[in-house]
């Protein structure tokens, strides 16, 4: 079972991640949790190179073939071998957010995207993403505040400095890709506490694990 995870910054994915694990955990799951960018060894390199402040410079082209080269490895290395396993795999991000992003939010084509994301995901999609669906406004703040308290914001903070319109188109655009992806899309209100949020998940994990 592989499960991805999107949405804007500051939308409490990590929280909810955190309570999915937990939760697969107790229904005797093995879970492996992933991120991207940055889960496989090549992938963290990369990271540091595409969230850092020094990487305004990128083209959007760059960004993108960055991107894909860590879906590629990271597909290759750590999801691929854990599903063969048998084993449940969470994935804070994945091929969604580069047509959200580069498309929707760079101008790229989302079609080309979709196809540039067929090389690197070698027909290994998830079976179930879980939008969490937030107002920019409300995410923006929370993403500003936490990368503050952590020190993060000139090593992780390019895409929170980017323009609100940038963000709102950000939101509208997973709202679009997730209605013409409704076969494996949940969308989710995150603007609600944790556990509400979680609450709204649960049913969708349980409709995975009764199969
Ligand atoms: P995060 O892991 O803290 O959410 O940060 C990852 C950032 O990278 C986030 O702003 C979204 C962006 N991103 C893309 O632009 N394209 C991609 O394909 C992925 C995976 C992430």
């Amino acid at each position: 079972m592989f499960v991805t995870f999107e949405g804007i910054e500051g939308t409490g994915k990590t929280t909810q991640i955190k309570k999915a694990m937990d939760y697969l955990a107790s229904k005797g799951r093995e879970c492996v949790l992933t991120l991207e960018p940055g889960g496989s060894r090549l992938g963290q390199h990369l990271r540091s190179i595409l969230l850092h402040m020094e990487s305004r410079d990128l083209t959007g082209e760059t960004e993108l073939f960055l991107y894909l080269a860590d879906r590629a490895q990271h597909v290759a290395t750590v999801v691929c071998p854990a599903l063969d396993k048998g084993k449940c795999v969470i994935s804070d991000r994945f091929a969604d957010s580069t047509v959200v992003y580069q498309g929707y939010g760079r101008g790229l084509d989302p079609k080309l995207l979709h196809q540039l994301n067929e090389v690197a995901v070698a027909g290994t999609w998830p079976d179930l993403t879980i939008l969490l669906d937030l107002d920019p406004e409300i995410g923006l703040r929370r993403a500003l505040a936490r990368n503050a308290a952590e020190c993060k914001s000139r090593e992780e903070g390019r895409f929170e400095a980017e323009a609100m319109d940038f963000h709102k188109r950000i939101r509208e655009g997973y709202l679009t890709w997730a209605g013409l992806h409704h076969d494996r899309f949940r969308v989710v209100d995150a603007a609600q506490t944790p556990d509400e949020v979680f609450a709204q998940i649960k049913p969708h994990l349980d409709a995975f694990l009764e199969k």
